[in-house]
């Protein structure tokens, strides 16, 4: 399925995007893999460009080998970068199905939304911990999805800034169904609840998922379901 109809015509909600960046990066396609076959919904691929944030993670190449290796897989990218509008064709031409960019990249959004969309992709807003509402309110409806970061970006395994759950359910209500609301950084057993009952739909879990023994486990708890018995 599409990315476009996971976002549209989701077959359940919520959505869990296991995020590679806590994946064993030695072992990378058997943990994607593994993670999809556990039940994950699509792979959430943190782009950082040591500028934006202060990380280097992964680029292009990254997304065609996994595009090549799991063919069938829903690619998520989230651009942590500088000038997320010179990756827009890198990223299509390499596979990736959806493009996330930052409100505070790039202020006036709408063009590059309508970008990632002729380039075949889905596309979405990030907002970081600290950035107004009031900066991404006239853009949203441009969107396919917006992303709430519960965490200043840079690496997995932060803590959830709860803070953030005010301006997830101010974004929910103005939301149309076919809209995500889409939240990442710090997302666990501890706070998971927390992000659904704020509207949050589409679940980014790094540390959650792969630093767990039991990835089905891990991404039956997100998505808020009992743990079958056994
Ligand atoms: C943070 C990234 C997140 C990160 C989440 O900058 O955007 O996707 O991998 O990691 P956890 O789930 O461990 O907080
Ligand atoms: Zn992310």
């Amino acid at each position: 399925m599409s990315i476009r109809n996971l976002i549209t015509n989701p077959p359940r909600l919520p959505l869990i995007a296991p995020s590679i960046l806590s994946a064993d990066f030695a072992n990378l396609g058997r943990d994607c893999a593994a993670s999809l076959e556990a039940g994950g919904d699509l792979l959430h691929l943190d782009v950082m460009d040591g500028h934006f944030v202060p990380n280097l993670t992964m680029g292009p190449e990254l997304c065609r080998s996994l595009r090549i290796a799991l063919p069938e897989a829903v690619l998520d990218v989230h651009l942590m970068v500088m000038d997320p509008a010179i990756y827009v064709k890198p990223f299509a031409e390499a596979g990736a199905n959806h493009l996330t960019f930052h409100i505070e990249a790039m202020p006036e959004p709408e063009r590059l939304a309508s970008d990632i969309r002729k380039a075949g992709m889905t596309a979405g807003l990030a907002l970081n911990p600290p950035t107004s509402l009031d900066t991404i309110l006239p853009c949203i409806e441009s969107f396919d999805l917006i992303l709430i970061m519960s965490v200043n970006p840079g690496f997995s395994g932060q803590s959830f800034i709860e803070s953030v759950l005010e301006k997830s359910v101010a974004i929910k209500a103005r939301l149309r169904p076919d809209q995500r609301l889409e939240i990442d950084g710090g997302v666990n057993a501890q706070t998971v609840e927390s992000c659904r009952d704020a509207g949050c739909d589409l679940l980014v879990a790094a540390s959650a998922i792969f630093k767990s023994p039991d990835y089905n486990g891990a991404i039956t708890m997100l998505r808020g379901e009992a743990c079958p018995a056994r």
